[in-house]
C-alpha cells in the first residue's frame, strides 16, 4: 500500500497514531492532577518497564494532559552525564517564569526566585536565572543538595499554588540518576507533599527502579506508585495494529492480526515495526495472512538492526560474553551463579564487575536478589541467533 500514507511509527519515543491500552494510566494521572489542585496529597508516579513498551511516549502524553489541565510541566531525559542540580535549577527557573513573567513576579514567585538564585550561586557553573532579585540567605544555600532542593521545590510549590497552578516534573530514563540525586529528589518531593503543595514527579525508567527508590529512602514506597508499563494485551495490541489502518481505509484479516500479535508478543515497538513493513508489502486494502508471512523476515531483520544491535554495539567483549552466557541458559530470569558457571567460573564474584557495568548501561536488571533479566524484550533470542555462547567442551 501507499508508503506515504503508512501510519505506523517504529522508533524510540515516536508518538504512535493510537496510544493503545494505556487508559488506566491516563485516568490515574488525571485523578492525580485533580487531587493536587485541591491540595490533597497524592503519590508521585514511577513507571517502569522494559525497552520498547512505550514509557517515553506515555510520558509525552502525560505532559500534554498536565499542560491542558493548566499545570506547568518540566521534562527532561536523564543520562549518566546529567548534572542534576543544574538541571533542576534550569527547570525550576522555566516553571517559575511560565507561572509569572519576570517583570511581574508576585510575592510568592519573587520569594521562589530568591531561593532559586541562592541555590544557583552554589552551582559550579552557575545558572543565569535572569530575574532581578537578591539571593535569599539561609534558604537553598546550605550546600546540602537534599536540603537545598527541598527549599527550592517548596518555594516553587508555594508560587504555583498562589497562581492556582501546579508543577509536574517528568523525568525519562530516571534509573540513570545517581543515588544521592535520587535521594534528594525524593526527600524534596516529600517536603512538598507534607505541605500539600502542588508539585509532583512522573518518572519513567527500567525495572530496577523500585528497588533503587526503596534503597534510596525507606518512605519511597509510601510516596510513589509504581505502575508497570507492560506489553499490550490482545485487545490493546489488535487496536494498536488495526485502528491506524482503519483510519486510512485499510484493514487486517483477523488471522493476519493474530499472526502479528503472536510474533510481537504484544510489544509496542515490535507491533509498530511489523505494521510498517506489512503495510508497505501488502497490496491492500485488506492485509492478509500471506502479507504477514512475507513481511516476517524483513521485520526480523529490521528489529535486529534497529532495536537489538544498537545495544550490543555499546558492550565490551567481556560484557557481550556475559550476555551470551545468559541467553545460552534459555529464558530468564537468570541466577548470577548459573551465569558465572556458564562462563567457566566457580562463582559469581569474578564476573560481578561485568554484571554491574551491564546494569549501569541499562542492558540487564535485577528483578530480585541474585537474579538477572534483560531490559530488552526478546533479547535472549537475538543473542542466541547472532552471538551464540561458545559451547563448552565439557557440556
Ligand atoms: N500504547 C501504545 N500503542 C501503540 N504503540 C505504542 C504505544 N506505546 C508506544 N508505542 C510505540 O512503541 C515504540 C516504543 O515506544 P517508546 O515510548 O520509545 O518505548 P520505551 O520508552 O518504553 O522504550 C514506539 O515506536 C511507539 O510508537
Ligand atoms: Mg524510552
Amino acid at each position: 500500500m501507499d508508503a506515504v500514507r503508512n501510519p505506523y511509527t517504529p522508533g524510540a519515543g515516536s508518538r504512535p497514531p493510537v496510544l493503545s491500552g494505556r487508559d488506566a494510566q491516563l485516568d490515574a494521572f488525571r485523578i492525580l492532577l485533580e487531587r493536587l489542585r485541591l491540595g490533597r496529597p497524592e503519590k508521585s508516579l514511577l513507571m517502569t518497564g522494559l525497552r520498547g513498551v512505550g514509557k517515553t511516549v506515555l510520558l509525552g502524553t502525560l505532559d500534554g494532559i498536565a499542560e491542558e489541565a493548566g499545570f506547568r510541566t518540566a521534562s527532561a531525559e536523564i543520562t549518566h552525564e546529567t548534572d542534576f542540580s543544574t538541571l533542576m535549577a534550569r527547570l525550576t527557573r522555566r516553571a517559575l517564569l511560565s507561572l509569572s513573567p519576570a517583570g511581574r513576579l508576585q510575592a510568592r514567585a519573587r520569594r521562589a526566585a530568591a531561593v532559586l538564585k541562592a541555590f544557583t550561586l552554589r552551582l559550579p557553573d552557575g545558572v543565569e536565572i535572569g530575574i532581578d532579585v537578591e539571593a535569599a540567605v539561609g534558604r537553598g544555600d546550605s550546600g546540602n543538595l537534599a536540603d537545598d532542593l527541598a527549599d527550592v521545590l517548596v518555594e516553587l510549590g508555594n508560587a504555583a499554588a498562589d497562581h492556582h497552578s501546579g508543577v509536574v516534573f517528568l523525568f525519562d530514563e530516571i534509573q540513570f540518576l545517581g543515588r544521592r540525586e535520587f535521594e534528594a529528589l525524593i526527600s524534596s518531593l516529600h517536603q512538598c507533599t507534607q505541605r500539600n503543595l502542588p508539585v509532583t514527579l512522573v518518572g519513567a525508567g527500567l525495572p530496577q527502579l523500585p528497588a533503587l527508590a526503596g534503597a534510596a529512602k525507606s518512605y519511597a514506597e509510601r510516596m510513589f506508585d509504581f505502575p508497570v508499563i507492560d506489553r499490550l494485551d490482545e485487545t490493546a495490541a489488535s487496536g494498536a495494529l488495526e485502528l491506524p489502518a482503519a483510519a486510512e481505509g485499510a484493514g487486517f484479516e483477523p488471522e493476519a492480526t493474530r499472526r502479528v500479535i503472536e510474533f510481537t508478543d504484544g510489544y509496542p515497538y515490535f507491533l509498530q515495526e511489523y505494521g510498517k513493513h506489512v503495510w508497505n508489502i501488502a497490496a491492500g486494502p485488506v492485509i492478509a495472512v500471506a502479507d504477514v508471512a512475507q513481511a516476517e523476515p524483513i521485520v526480523r531483520l529490521q528489529l535486529d538492526d534497529n532495536f537489538f544491535r544498537v545495544r550490543v554495539a555499546r558492550t565490551t567483549a567481556a560484557e557481550l560474553a556475559y550476555l551470551s552466557a545468559m541467553a545460552d541458559l534459555g529464558d530468564g530470569p537468570y541466577r548470577s551463579g548459573d551465569i558465572a558457571v556458564r562462563l567457566g567460573r566457580s562463582g559469581p564474584e569474578g564476573v560481578a564487575p561485568t554484571r554491574s557495568r551491564l546494569i549501569d548501561k541499562g542492558l540487564i536488571f535485577s528483578p530480585s536478589y541474585g537474579l538477572n533479566e534483560f531490559t530488552v524484550p526478546a533479547f535472549a533470542d537475538f543473542l542466541r541467533r547472532n552471538y551464540p555462547h561458545p559451547r563448552r567442551a565439557t557440556r
